[in-house]
């Protein structure tokens, strides 16, 4: 059976790299199997977070979700706070990954360099745990993610190959499901390309976000750097040498379900070619834009559909901890 699982920060702002390279997946695949879609709230806490934005940026983001496509009769999206078996079978999960691999992951590695590793906060470290925790509860077969991702994936299958190791089978180990290469998997900021495109990047000029007007948009992409040599054959899918093109090439194609090599060669200069993918992803993010205008509109709504996701999801993690502390040998409770 396949049971798909996957989540999202609330920091406020998605951008088209969280569109293209996952949320779009999650809708079109939610009715593959059973799904379960959550807002990871504890997870934005392992950075310093003003509580008010937490709280406006959780209903944000999972309003964004259902404008997106997300449909409650196909999938269940809940608040993973909302579940505390989550950060239950994260402990048992901290007490079966070492300090070594943990140390490995280049996400923690980048963060924490930011503001010095000693000032960092102990979650940001055991971050990836309470991912695997998030994942392993629902028994998932599939993760819907980008490629930033991957290591984060690599570690939960081998914790829980660690764990059914130790302790008998008690998770499934999921997969990872990534777009292919130069299709969404990895889109890059618009002004540094060869960095992805992020919430935390310096500037909001190499960052399409899921609300810019179509005129931004139009404007971002018109800014956004490409190579010197604009000349016959300038327009060529080569990520390598020519970050910036193919950036733009990835997400017209994601954007059109295409192949970027094809896309290439339908067009000549970088002025047209910027013409077109701002088109075409105003246009794919106009349904969204209009849809998130109306269910923003009733909150209590979004409220419920969320309570009634927690609801919907305890069980199942219920099952899965419950599984887990007998198999390391914790006494049932009374
Ligand atoms: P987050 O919130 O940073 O990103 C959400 C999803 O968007 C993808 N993504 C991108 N894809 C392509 N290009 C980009 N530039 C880009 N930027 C972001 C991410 O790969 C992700 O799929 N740790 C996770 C959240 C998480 C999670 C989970 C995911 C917590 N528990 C369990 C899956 C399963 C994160 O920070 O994603």
């Amino acid at each position: 059976m396949t049971r798909i699982l996957s989540g999202i920060q609330p920091t406020g702002g998605l951008h088209l790299g969280n569109y293209l390279g996952a949320v779009r997946y999650w809708v079109e695949d939610q009715a593959l199997g059973e799904s379960f879609y959550c807002v990871v709230d504890l997870h934005a806490l392992t950075v310093p977070r003003d509580p008010a934005s937490l709280r406006r940026d959780t209903t944000e983001v999972a309003t964004l979700l259902l404008a997106a496509g997300l449909d409650t009769d196909a999938c269940t999206l809940f608040v993973q706070s909302h579940v505390a078996e989550h950060t239950q079978l994260a402990w048992l999960l901290e007490c079966t990954a070492s300090i070594g691999e943990l140390r490995r992951m280049t996400q923690f590695k980048d963060k924490a360099t930011k503001g010095g590793e000693e000032a960092a906060r102990v979650g940001l470290f055991t971050y990836p745990t309470l991912m695997a925790a998030d994942i392993l509860a629902y028994q998932a077969t599939h993760v819907p993610v980008g490629d930033d991702q991957r290591q984060h994936l690599e570690l939960t299958r081998d914790l829980a190959e660690r764990f059914n190791a130790r302790y008998g089978e008690v998770f499934t180990v999921p997969e990872a499901t990534i777009p292919p290469a130069g299709r969404g998997a990895r889109i890059m900021d618009l002004q540094e390309p060869t960095r992805k495109m992020s919430k935390s990047a310096d500037s909001e000029q190499g960052v399409i976000g899921l609300f810019d007007p179509p005129e931004v948009i139009e404007r971002k992409f018109r800014r956004a750097v490409t190579d010197t040599d604009d000349g016959a054959d300038a327009v060529r899918f080569d990520p390598g040498l020519k970050p910036g093109v193919s950036n733009l090439l990835a997400i017209l194609a994601a954007a059109t379900g295409r192949d970027p090599t094809e896309v290439a060669g339908e067009h000549r200069r970088y002025g047209e070619l910027k013409a077109a993918v701002a088109d075409a992803v105003i246009e794919m993010l106009r349904p969204l834009q209009v849809r998130y205008r109306e269910l923003e509109a009733d909150p209590a709504a979004v409220e419920e559909i969320l309570r009634a996701g927690a609801g919907r999801a305890r069980p199942v993690a219920g099952a899965t901890l419950r599984s887990a502390m007998d198999a390391v040998g914790l006494l049932a409770p009374r």
